[in-house]
C-alpha cells in the first residue's frame, strides 16, 4: 500500500474555508477521483492534516503486522466477533482489574456520549471547563441538559478547585487530562484530592476523567486515576487506541469504573461494536511497550521542537502533554486556519472562548512539521 504526496487536482481554496473541517474540505474532492485512488491503495497526503490530534506514524511494526496476519475471508464472520472476548480481558488483566469493570466501545466517543446522557438532564448539569474536548458539552446540548461551562486557570490548565466548587447539585464533572487542547495536565496529588473532596461533598456527582492523550504526558507528569475509579461507583475513566496506539481508523476506545456505572452508561446509549481486526491490532498494540515508549519519545521530540519554534517567534504556548500544541497567535484560529490551507497544511478548529487568539496545531510527523513549521513561519510573518 502506497502513500504518495502528490496532489491530485487542485482545490480551490479561499477564505471561505478556514471554516470548514477537515473532513468537509476532503470530500470536497472528486468523488470518483478519490474512489479510484483509494481502489488503488493510494491515499492522498497532498494536504498536512495537523487538525485532529491522530497518531502521525500509525500503528507500530507489530502491530501492522498482526492485522495483516489476520486479514483473510474470515472477516466475512463477525457477528460474534473473534478476538474482541480475547482484548476485553487482555485489558482487564492489564490493569489488573475484572472484565466487569471494562466497557469496551467503538472509540471512546459512545462513552462520552452516553455518560452524559445517563447522567445529566435539564436539572442535573453537565460541568466542563472550557476549553477542552466538547463531545460531553454537544451531548449535552443537544438532550437539553443544563451546563454550566468553566474557564481555565491563567496557565491554561483546569481549575480543579472551581470544578469541585460547581459539584453541588451536577450531573457529571468532565476533567479531560491531559486537556485537549490545551496540553496541560494534573498531577496524581491533585486529582487525588479534587475526587476526594467531590466525593466527600457531592457523592451523587459523577466524575469523567478522560485520559485519552495518557501515553503522551511527560514523565512523571501524572498517573491514572483508575485506583479511584475503582474505589468510588461515580468516578470512571475513559482512554482510546485512537492516539499513541496509532489505531484511529479501528475506532477502540474502553471505560473503567465499577460495574453499575458501566451498566447506567450502556444502558443510556449503544456503544458500538469492536470488529475483529481492530480487536487483534488492540491486542497486540497494547503489550508493544517498546513501541509506545517510542511513540512517546518521537512525539515529545517533534513537540518541544515545535514549542520552541512559536516560543522563539514571540508566542506563548503552554508546555504540552499530549500530540498536540494550543499557541496564543494573537489572531483569529479561523485567520490562521485560512491561511494555512492556502499552502495545504490545515490546522485545528475553533476551541471557545479562546477562538479569537489561540489555535491547536495537532502534531504530525518530523517530515510533516518540517514542512509545516516554514508555511506557520510565512503566514505569521
Ligand atoms: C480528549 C478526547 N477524548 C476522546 C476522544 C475521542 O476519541 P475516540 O472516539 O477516537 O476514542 C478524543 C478525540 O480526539 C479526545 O481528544
Amino acid at each position: 500500500m502506497k502513500t504518495t504526496r502528490r496532489g491530485f487536482g487542485t482545490i480551490a481554496i479561499g477564505a471561505a474555508v478556514g471554516a470548514l473541517s477537515g473532513s468537509a474540505l476532503l470530500s470536497r474532492k472528486s468523488h470518483a477521483q478519490t474512489r479510484a485512488n483509494h481502489a488503488a491503495g493510494v491515499y492522498d497526503n497532498s494536504i498536512i492534516q495537523l487538525n485532529q490530534n491522530e497518531s502521525a506514524r500509525g500503528p507500530g511494526p507489530k502491530t501492522m503486522e498482526a492485522i495483516r496476519a489476520h486479514t483473510s475471508t474470515r472477516v466475512g464472520r463477525g457477528y460474534a466477533p473473534d478476538h474482541v472476548g480475547e482484548l476485553h480481558q487482555a485489558l482487564a488483566d492489564h490493569y489488573g482489574i475484572d472484565r466487569e469493570n471494562v466497557q469496551l466501545a467503538t472509540g471512546s466517543t459512545p462513552l462520552l456520549q452516553g455518560s452524559v446522557r445517563a447522567f445529566c438532564d435539564a436539572d442535573k448539569a453537565l460541568v466542563t471547563p472550557l476549553p477542552t474536548y466538547t463531545t460531553s458539552l454537544s451531548t449535552a446540548r443537544r438532550i437539553g441538559a443544563h451546563t454550566v461551562e468553566l474557564p481555565l486557570d491563567r496557565n491554561l490548565a483546569i481549575d480543579l478547585d472551581q470544578l469541585a466548587d460547581n459539584a453541588g447539585g451536577a450531573g457529571m464533572l468532565y476533567l479531560c487530562n491531559p486537556n485537549n487542547p490545551t496540553g496541560t495536565v494534573q498531577g496524581p496529588a491533585a486529582v487525588e484530592a479534587f475526587v476526594r473532596r467531590v466525593m466527600e461533598e457531592n457523592p451523587e456527582t459523577y466524575i469523567h476523567i478522560d485520559e485519552a492523550y495518557i501515553y503522551y504526558a511527560r514523565p512523571g507528569a501524572m498517573e491514572t486515576a483508575l485506583p479511584l475509579a475503582m474505589e468510588y461507583e461515580n468516578v470512571f475513566i475513559t482512554r482510546s487506541f485512537s492516539k499513541a496506539h496509532g489505531l484511529a481508523g479501528m475506532r477502540i476506545g474502553f471505560a473503567m469504573a465499577q460495574p453499575r456505572t458501566l451498566e447506567k452508561i450502556r444502558d443510556a446509549w449503544g456503544m458500538g461494536d469492536v470488529n475483529m481486526l481492530g480487536a487483534v491490532a488492540a491486542l497486540t498494540a497494547l503489550e508493544d511497550h517498546d513501541h509506545i515508549a517510542w511513540e512517546a519519545k518521537e512525539n515529545a521530540e517533534i513537540r518541544d521542537e515545535a514549542i520552541a519554534f512559536f516560543r522563539d517567534l514571540g508566542y506563548e504556548a503552554p508546555d504540552s502533554n499530549t500530540n498536540h500544541i494550543f499557541v496564543n497567535l494573537r489572531m483569529p484560529a479561523a485567520r490562521f486556519r485560512s491561511a494555512c490551507l492556502e499552502h495545504n497544511v490545515l490546522v485545528g478548529r475553533d476551541f471557545a472562548p479562546l477562538e479569537q487568539s489561540h489555535s491547536r496545531i495537532s502534531l504530525g510527523s518530523r517530515e510533516e512539521m518540517a514542512v509545516a513549521l516554514d508555511v506557520f513561519r510565512k503566514v505569521l510573518a
